[in-house]
């Protein structure tokens, strides 16, 4: 069979990313613009600047792509793009930017689910991650767990009733005075401190079911700001940014692992920004091995949004011949696939109590 080269770009949030990906992971170039400068002294992204930043850098940043790939336009089997769900200004641009591109060159167009993008993104380079596996999607918008049964079918089993992980770690560090965004600096700073002198509750909506929330877990750390000089007087800003990441990755990590048990299914991915985070990485490898699972994670830079995820996903679209019409909308609010499956309904038992 022929190869496959699928144009992937990326504008749903403060990214602007295109990439040109052979046969679904073979990475050809992987080009980014980060908006990071533009919206660090707001604390978090401003969606009118990301949309300004988008129309400013899309061409040069897809022109990049292509020439970084050494492949000509008219080489391009598919022009795959970001419809949904993200910062509706800014997906209009690359949908837009896509549709046009895709009217020039007569060269098919594919809307992608960002969602779906992060899901391939564990495959990009050489991988080959089994079927079927539960996947932890755990970014800036979304905390939600699958059961994968292939790419067509999968089932969302958990997500998060309130904010995201990506969010919370977000959140904190606007609350600890660390900037935008706040993963990677929440990281950093916890590298020098102990969790022990900062406990936080695991925040867990419930035991009986796969769903998160972070959003109490926000507001002990706004009282544990307030009280701090009082209570607890020798806590750093690195014991509380430590205690604050421990408690977030402990629930992420005991949620995943027993939705493996639960489903019996033993191979594991972690997509999505917060996928990059090390303490996740590191306490995740450690249960999965005590556990018997095998554990997949995108390399670094396929965690946080990137084009190539969503070539990939465009590979796929492709390979079964769904393109989208020049006419196609983009959406801001997650969308749900018609065809996942819907596995009986179980009563899950959890007991998160003998795992630490
Ligand atoms: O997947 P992503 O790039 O965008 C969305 O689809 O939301 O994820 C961005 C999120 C941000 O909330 C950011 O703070 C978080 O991922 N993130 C991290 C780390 N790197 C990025 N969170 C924790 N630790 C990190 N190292
Ligand atoms: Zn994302």
């Amino acid at each position: 069979m022929s190869d496959t080269l699928i144009l992937g770009i990326e504008t749903s949030c403060d990214d602007t990313a295109a990439a040109v990906v052979k046969n679904g992971h073979e990475v050809l170039s992987d080009v980014l613009h980060t908006q990071e400068a533009v919206h660090a002294p707001y604390g978090g992204v401003v969606p009118e600047f990301a949309s300004r930043v988008h129309l400013e850098t899309v061409d040069s940043v897809v022109r990049e792509a292509i020439t970084q790939a050494n492949v000509q336009l008219a080489h391009l089997h598919a022009i795959a793009v970001t419809q949904g769900p993200g910062l509706i200004g800014s997906l209009l641009v690359g949908l837009s930017f896509g549709k046009a591109l895709a009217y020039a060159t007569n060269i098919p167009l594919i809307g992608v689910h960002h969602l779906e993008g992060h899901l391939f993104s564990a495959r990009l380079g050489t991988t080959k991650i089994p079927f079927p596996h539960i996947a932890l999607l755990v970014s800036g918008g979304h905390t939600n767990l699958y059961a994968v049964q292939s790419y067509e079918h999968y089932e969302q089993i958990g997500r998060t009733l309130d904010d995201a992980a990506g969010e919370a770690f977000d959140k904190g560090a606007k609350m600890l005075g660390l900037g935008y965004p706040g993963g990677p600096l929440i990281e950093r700073l916890a590298q020098s401190g102990d969790p022990n002198k900062a406990p936080f509750p695991l925040p867990y909506p419930s035991k009986q079911s796969f769903d998160f929330s972070f959003s109490g877990i926000k507001t002990a750390l706004r009282y544990f700001l307030q009280s701090s000089h009082e209570h607890h007087p020798d806590t750093t800003p690195a014991d509380i940014a430590a205690g604050y990441q421990t408690s977030i990755i402990q629930v992420l990590m005991q949620k995943t692992i027993h939705a493996a048990a639960y489903y019996d299914i033993s191979d594991i991915i972690v997509v999505g920004g917060v996928a990059a985070n090390s303490l996740l990485r590191a306490t995740m490898r450690e249960h999965a091995t005590t556990h018997q699972f095998r554990l997949y994670f995108p390399e670094l830079r396929y965690c946080t949004d990137n084009g190539a995820m969503i070539a990939s996903a465009g590979w796929n679209s492709y390979k079964h011949r769904i393109f989208s019409p020049l006419n196609t909308e983009p959406f801001a609010k997650q969308r749900f696939r018609e065809n996942q499956i819907h596995c009986p309904q179980k009563e899950p038992q959890l007991d998160f109590h003998h795992m630490s």
